[in-house]
């Protein structure tokens, strides 16, 4: 009957995007990251010099560019803006910041929820954001809510960054987190908060391998429920 979905969502730098990616490898569903797609039309406004508060700008940009989303055969999920493959360019530190700025406006997230219920409709899905067992997927079999403290995110995220060959000062990474925080929980169109029959996951003070044991565990035991 159906396909399964599983909802992730918590604050940046939770672990959710690594966690979830290993989740959907142990089951064997596809992995859809969603914040990949607001950091796509964050890209687009960067490049276009759009201010990403700027909600009428921001939806003509939107309505003028073409944002997909795809999987290779190795599973792994490819963003593409006009025809060009930006899953590397999204990742970029100002990127964040554009992506948190467009994705608060409404219209914004009205037109790239279709693209993400489109993928739950035809797949088993393990699918990461901070909206998605609250708005996108309200009847997801699974919903998991990740956190960590603010510094142990930061420490994460400023580990990536220097693994990816751009690093930034942890008090800068710290500071930008919290930021990021108090906007996606305060904005007034979908707000990320916790699900109320969602389960917390706090991975803090463990290790990868921990918080993937963890969150297979409270996942396998939900879609056997
Ligand atoms: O998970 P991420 O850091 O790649 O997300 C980038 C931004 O996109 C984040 O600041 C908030 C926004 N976002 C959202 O509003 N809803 C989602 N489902 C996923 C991300």
């Amino acid at each position: 009957m159906g396909f399964k979905s599983i909802a992730i969502d918590g604050p940046a730098g939770a672990g959710k995007s690594t966690l979830a990616r290993q989740v959907a490898a142990a089951l064997g569903y596809l992995y859809v990251d969603t914040g990949a797609i607001y950091r796509t039309l964050g890209l687009a406004a960067l490049r276009r010099g759009v201010d990403p508060q700027d909600g009428a700008a921001v939806v003509a940009l939107l309505e003028d560019c073409a944002i997909d989303l795809r999987h290779g055969g190795d599973g792994m999920q490819r963003m593409y803006l006009n025809g060009e493959d930006v899953s590397q360019a999204i990742r970029l530190p100002e990127v964040s910041r554009y992506a948190s700025g467009v994705s608060a406006i409404p219209e914004v997230r009205a037109h790239l929820m279709d693209m993400q219920r489109d993928l739950a409709r035809r797949n088993d899905v393990v699918m990461d954001g901070r909206d998605i067992g609250t708005v996108v997927l309200p009847a997801a079999d699974v919903k998991v809510f990740l956190t960590a403290s603010p510094e142990e995110r930061a420490r994460r995220r400023w580990e990536e960054l220097q693994q990816r060959g751009t690093p930034e000062a942890y008090e800068e990474v710290l500071k930008d987190l919290v930021e990021r925080d108090a906007k996606d929980s305060g904005r007034a169109a979908a707000p990320l908060r916790r699900a109320e029959d969602a389960v917390e996951v706090d991975t803090t003070g463990c290790s990868l391998e921990e918080s993937l044991e963890r969150l297979l565990s409270v996942i396998r035991a939900g879609v056997l429920a």
